[in-house]
């Protein structure tokens, strides 16, 4: 009768051992009584980048590489990206279930209520340089804000901690826009109360001296679509890092400035940023089979290619393909879309990426979009940490409800130097 359990021999003390197999894991805590002898700690596994390793138990999003599916609380993105709003996936997100209309307006009027700042935030921005990348500014004025709010050290508190998750979504795009005022020398737009998620980040970053800012309804919805498509993506570099920090009880706002950081590399959230670099760098279609013939050869990478869990398609990137023809019907085709097209259909058609399961991700057209409404290109990790906010959260919190979790302190491998003494400095050789 086949038996949920791994066998295991160490062939080192011909002693075997049954390990109990559950949710298709091993615990590896169940490793350590593997030992060779009292004086041996017991063994442990070697993961460098978590490529196999479960960190938690979560409710919140699904993701199955091979075929193409994500979905946030059991609902296909497609269906969210289709019929939702940002604020009501962040709702389903935070809370597991779609909300009623009264839940809703409660929900969508607390985040529309605290968009502010405190005024001190404006002065704090004032200090960057008139260059300085809006991701570094992001990263560093979220985790001001915890300054603002001393109680939100009170994690283990419902309220408290769901006031600080309100305020976090609620002031990410009033920084995002702040930020990019400042790198314009542009006044602040404030927030207005009657204005969606989108639309009042559009107007606080597009309003001039209009009276009142109208966004757009195609490019507010686009907008829109694309904060619900980046809204959360299970254990992905930033979340992990969210989850890591946070396991040390520390307040929200330093952890989400912490995912933030993370987000900010090329390899993850960064990648859309980079993706309009190389498309501006390859210039034109023709210049194409040069520019693979380098990634080929280990120069350098597709950027917005490539995922550690998708080996398909990645959904998100299908929808936001799509969006991009929506807005450039009103913003006007951006001319870098068919070097993206042209990149795709060769790279999709080439071994060298078909053979290593290298598709588009969420970031290969996303910039695109950000681009043709007017976004410069140091603008879109902020796009993308905005929506991410929600999902940063939501696995926060469920990591600190989560009583499996502790402090993460991970082991190693020590490789270096066996004891040895010290020698002063004139006897050095
Ligand atoms: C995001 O995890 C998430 O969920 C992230 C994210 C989210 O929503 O949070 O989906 C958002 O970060 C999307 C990914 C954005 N990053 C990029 O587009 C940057 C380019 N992509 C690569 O750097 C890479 O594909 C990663 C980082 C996304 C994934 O890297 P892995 O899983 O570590 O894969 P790997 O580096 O081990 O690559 C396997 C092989 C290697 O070749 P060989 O050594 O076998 O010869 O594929 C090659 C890599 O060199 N490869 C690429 C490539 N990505 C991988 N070659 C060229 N171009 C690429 N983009």
């Amino acid at each position: 009768m086949a038996k949920d359990t791994l066998s295991v021999t160490d062939n080192r003390t011909g002693k075997s051992y049954e390990l109990p197999i559950a949710d298709g894991c091993i615990r590896a805590m169940d490793l350590r009584q593997i030992k060779t002898g009292t004086q041996d700690f017991g063994l442990m596994t070697y993961d460098p980048a978590l490529l196999n390793t479960s960190i938690c138990r979560s409710t919140i999003t699904y993701i199955d590489g091979d075929k193409g599916v994500l979905m946030y609380r059991g609902y296909p993105i497609e269906q969210l990206a289709e019929k939702s709003t940002y604020l009501e996936v962040a709702y389903l997100l935070l809370n597991g279930e779609l909300p009623g209309q009264k839940q809703y307006d409660e929900f969508a009027n607390s985040v529309t209520t605290h968009t502010f700042v405190h005024e001190n935030i404006k002065s704090f921005i004032e200090g960057f340089r008139y260059d300085a990348h809006p991701m570094g500014m992001l990263v560093a004025t979220v985790a001001a804000l915890s300054t603002f709010y001393p109680e939100a050290k009170l994690v283990g508190d419902r309220a408290t901690r769901r006031a600080q998750m309100i305020r976090l979504i609620a002031k990410m795009p009033t920084i995002a826009a702040f930020s990019y005022r400042h790198s314009l020398g542009m006044p602040y737009v404030y927030p207005v109360n009657d204005l969606s998620f989108a639309g009042n980040f559009l107007a606080m970053v597009k309003r001039i001296a209009e009276v009142r800012y109208t966004p757009n309804k195609t490019l507010e919805r686009a907008l829109d679509t694309l904060f619900i498509l980046h809204a959360d993506h299970e254990q992905n570099c930033s979340t992990s890092a969210m989850r890591q920090v946070g396991s040390s009880r520390v307040d929200p706002y330093s952890a989400v400035a912490a995912a933030t950081a993370a987000l900010y590399g090329p390899l993850h959230g960064g990648a859309n940023e980079a993706v309009l670099r190389m498309l501006k760098e390859i210039g034109s279609k023709d210049r194409i089979p040069e520019f693979i013939k380098k990634v080929k050869t280990g120069e350098g990478k597709l950027m917005g290619f490539g995922h550690r869990v998708y080996k398909s398609y990645d959904p998100r990137a299908k929808r936001v393909k799509q969006l991009a023809d929506e807005v450039f019907e009103v913003t006007g085709k951006n001319p870098l879309l068919d070097i993206a097209l042209e990149l795709e259909r060769i790279a999709l058609s080439d071994d060298y990426f078909v053979s290593r399961k290298l598709y588009p991700n969420v970031d290969f057209y996303s910039g695109l979009i950000y681009q043709a409404m007017g976004f410069p290109v140091d603008m879109f990790p902020v796009l993308f940490a905005i929506p991410r906010t929600a999902g940063w959260l939501a696995q926060w919190e469920e990591m600190i409800l989560d009583e499996e979790q502790k402090i993460a302190r991970p082991r190693q491998i020590y490789m270096g130097s066996s004891k040895r003494d010290y020698v002063a400095m004139s006897e050095r050789k």
